[in-house]
């Protein structure tokens, strides 16, 4: 073997093989048991897991680096299946309005790294204005700035004045949100438009929604052939699709057109959990933020009528959530985090825990289903040796007390530390 070859394969195998840090900690939560294995030791190399185990006699490799959690729970990085991290949820309606997109742009990097910092180390981002979530991913990803790996739909797909539109202004400014389309046709070009400037998922609106001007939550926007069209397109181009639906004929023409996820999905009848269970459909329901839009939500600009139409989704949405899991509708964890302050986000596990899930179903929703949502269940998830070491831990059992979330003390992201105490 050429001298060459040989060196190359001898630097191979220092980085596969080498265990330069090591993490001990009380206990794991293995998230596909419930089962909490205590004294874990995570050895972690090139960012990610190279094994775990169990006893603490096990050979520690004398070049490693020892990381000592005791007292911590060790749980795979949370993963929030819907965010808006160009969002201020202090600027709603028309405060919006005057915020430009580099402001915008800037205000997701600090969102970007307070969401890190709350322990959310994946997160996907379902609508931004100017493909600012695009530029925050690629940063992130290359090392320029702190924050959670991101999985980004670019601008949302809407009707013309529907909920994925620009309503607040009147004629005369001729406002459009970018990627308003209209027609099979339309539609395909703007699906293929957001994955020419990066998009990795695809997000529209098929129904009005609670936050935007002149649109009704029951009222379904595009029609099945249009829907049919945008997720076929998608399809082509091999992007997952999430649909935002409130009302139940959204949702159900949302599911028959095959997205991958409904968002909100909030007037729930028993066809269209059906429906769900049958193709298999994930729902990503924030059932948190109807507290701060009701609590904080007048002072930051929300309209009135869009309090009014919380007034009727909040509750709605809720039962709604509690069908669908005594159902056992595939479910992710979806907070809408940028309607609601980032970093706040884990405040949703005590809701979902409240409206029928288990501690153990809520952390499966914000961890392993959420990667096999995203197509990563190889990749993220779990902690399991191959995968990367995105790592939280919490002061005590997140299993009898699910608010541990709320205040994570460690976050490592592909074995990097991001936060410690
Ligand atoms: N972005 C969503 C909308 O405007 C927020 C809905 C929040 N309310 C709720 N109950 N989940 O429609």
């Amino acid at each position: 073997m050429p001298l060459r070859f040989f060196f190359v394969l001898l630097l191979i195998s220092f980085s596969v093989f080498s265990e330069p840090l090591v993490i001990k900690a009380d206990a794991l939560l293995d998230v596909h048991s419930g089962e909490l294995k205590s004294k874990p030791m995570v050895f972690i190399s090139q960012g990610r897991i190279t094994r775990i185990a169990y006893q603490s006699d096990t050979e520690l490799p004398a070049d490693a680096e020892i990381l000592d959690l005791s007292g911590q729970t060790l749980l795979p990085g949370l993963m929030d299946m819907h965010v808006h991290l160009n969002s201020d949820a202090k600027l709603h309606g028309y405060k919006r309005l005057a915020q430009s997109l580099p402001r915008k742009t800037l205000t997701g990097v600090s969102n970007a790294r307070t969401t890190l910092q709350s322990g959310f180390t994946t997160v996907r981002n379902v609508g931004a204005p100017g493909y600012a979530d695009i530029a925050l991913r690629d940063a992130i990803a290359e090392g320029e700035l702190s924050g959670p790996r991101i999985f980004a739909a670019g601008m949302s797909l809407g009707i013309t004045g529907g909920h994925c539109d620009n309503n607040l202004l009147p004629y005369e400014y001729q406002d459009k949100a970018a990627a308003v389309a209209d027609g099979p046709w339309q539609v395909r070009e703007k699906v293929r438009m957001n994955v020419k400037y990066g998009a990795d998922w695809i997000k529209f609106c098929a129904t009005g929604g609670v936050l935007s001007k002149g649109t009704k939550v029951g009222a379904q926007q595009y029609s099945q052939e249009e829907m049919n069209a945008l997720v076929a397109e998608a399809k082509l181009l091999g992007v997952g699709v999430a649909a935002h639906a409130h009302g139940l004929n959204g949702i159900k023409a949302a599911i028959r057109a095959g997205v991958t996820s409904v968002e909100h999905a909030s007037f729930l009848d028993q066809e269209a959990i059906e429906l769900a269970l049958e193709r298999g459909t994930y729902l990503s329901m924030d059932i948190y933020t109807t507290e701060y839009i009701l609590g904080e939500g007048e002072k930051a600009g929300i309209l009135q009528e869009s309090l009014a139409k919380e007034r009727l989704v909040g509750s709605k949405q809720r039962e709604s959530f509690q069908n669908a899991v005594q159902a056992g509708v595939k479910m992710v964890f979806g907070s809408d985090a940028g309607v609601y302050p980032h970093g706040q986000n884990a405040r949703q596990f005590s809701r979902m825990v409240k409206y029928g899930m288990t501690p153990l179903q809520a952390i499966q929703a914000g961890t392993i289903h959420s990667a096999t949502m995203l197509g990563q269940r190889e990749q993220l998830g779990s902690l399991d040796s191959g995968k990367l070491a995105d790592i939280i831990a919490v002061p005590g059992n997140p299993l009898e007390n699910i608010t541990l979330l709320e205040n994570v003390t460690w976050v490592i992201k592909e074995g990097v530390v991001a936060k410690h105490p």
